[in-house]
């Protein structure tokens, strides 16, 4: 466990946790009412996203949650991009980090910086069906079962030591809907589990 984490959950404060997302936003959504509930124990402080017209965005404002909007358009580098993420973090002393459907791929020094403080959801049990039609790759491919997966990031895509991943049963009459309402369920429940397994000091570091 990192030293920093455990010190700061022996004093009994919550984790300053910051979501990046660039859709829909149903997973910061089921956060939001995980932390709301008390189910978990962290600040749901800011937002990151790259698509000022996402719907994330949105929800992010009615819950009265913080925005750092940033189009990678607007500079001219990843790095410039990723810096002016940093920058703007500062003001919020994140603890962590949680990818929910951010559609950019992190520079391996942005990974360096928050190591095994970056996790990801993942719509499939990986190291199978990595990118981003995951759920449809699962259905073409005829596979029994597929699953979501949350894992710490590292420097490739869709990998990094796993921390929670549930296998589900791919039935005959699945259409790409009714597969995706199933794994968007199961993702709404691991989310917080995983994240409630990282500030509870139950997972090793290597
Ligand atoms: C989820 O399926 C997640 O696994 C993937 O992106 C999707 C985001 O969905 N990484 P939402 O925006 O949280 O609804």
């Amino acid at each position: 466990m990192r030293k920093g984490l455990s010190r700061k959950n022996n004093q009994g404060e919550s984790l300053n946790l910051a979501i990046f997302a660039s859709g829909n936003g149903s997973n910061f959504a089921a956060l939001i009412k995980a932390v709301r509930e008390k189910k978990i124990k962290v600040k749901l402080v800011v937002l990151v996203c790259d698509k000022p017209e996402a719907f994330v965005v949105k929800r992010a404002q009615k819950a009265k949650v913080a925005v750092i909007l940033v189009k990678r358009e607007d500079f001219p580098s990843r790095l410039d991009f990723e810096a002016a993420i940093i920058q703007r973090l500062k003001n919020y002393k994140i603890d962590l980090i949680a990818l929910a459907g951010f559609m950019r791929l992190l520079s391996p020094d942005f990974v360096k910086r928050y190591r095994n403080r970056i996790m990801n959801i993942h719509p499939s049990l990986l190291p199978v069906f990595k990118g981003a039609q995951a759920i449809r790759d699962a259905l073409s491919a005829r596979a029994d079962s597929t699953g979501v997966t949350v894992h710490f990031v590292d420097e490739e895509i869709d990998h990094g030591p796993v921390i929670l991943q549930e296998k589900i049963k791919i039935r005959s009459k699945d259409t790409l809907a009714s597969l995706e309402k199933r794994i968007h369920l199961l993702e709404h429940k691991l989310y917080p589990q995983a994240i409630k397994l990282f500030y509870s000091g139950k997972i090793k570091f290597s």
